[in-house]
């Protein structure tokens, strides 16, 4: 385990398997849609890669960034730093996110892929902090992969300031790791 980490909150092992039942869920729900499968960058490239080697069937990649975090705080300004490339008039879309903690971040890419008139949008998100949710923000995701307590949490792609991203488990942070 890397020395930065407290504890380690979802292993390599159980991140595998819980990808392998949502890539069933939803090859049972997209199976012949063809859908576009929209990853956040950065966040969620690590759970993207592996999601869409679950879903045994034909599909199209796209990517936005945005950005919206420093160190550990949303900031709640979200900008699009990087929108997708192909057209998504009356295309089925799945967003991969990482995490959906405030939900602002989500709220604002769910308006902005609405917006070019896509047939239906849905989020596949691995993890859930519920308790973290804006005031106001009633958006939830419709395929969750762990539902997590309220901590600031890395790896497989979640970072603090970049770093950690490349762990391959999900982890709490040592306190003393923030500098
Ligand atoms: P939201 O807009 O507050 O829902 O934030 C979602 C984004 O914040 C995610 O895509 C992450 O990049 C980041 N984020 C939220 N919680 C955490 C965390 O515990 N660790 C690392 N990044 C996080
Ligand atoms: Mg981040």
């Amino acid at each position: 385990m890397h020395k930065d980490i407290q504890q380690v909150l979802l292993s390599e092992e159980q991140i595998r398997d819980r990808i392998q039942q949502l890539g069933q869920e939803l090859l049972r729900d997209y199976g012949d849609k063809n859908p576009v499968f929209v990853c956040i960058l950065k966040g969620a490239v690590v759970f993207y890669a592996d999601m869409i080697r679950a879903f045994d069937a034909h599909c199209e990649m796209e990517f936005i960034q945005i950005s919206s975090y420093q160190g550990t705080q949303s900031t709640g300004n979200v900008m699009i730093r990087q929108d997708v490339r192909k057209d998504l008039q009356g295309r089925h879309v799945v967003i991969l996110e990482d995490i959906l903690d405030t939900g602002r971040s989500l709220a604002y890419v769910c308006e902005h892929l609405r917006s070019k008139g896509v047939a239906s949008l849905k989020i596949c998100t691995l993890l859930d902090k519920p308790e973290g949710r804006a005031p106001g923000v009633t958006l939830e995701a419709d395929y969750v992969g762990f539902h997590i307590p309220n901590a600031f949490v890395v790896g497989y792609g979640l970072d603090y300031d970049e770093y950690y991203r490349n762990l391959p488990y999900v982890g709490i942070l040592k306190p003393e790791a923030y500098a």
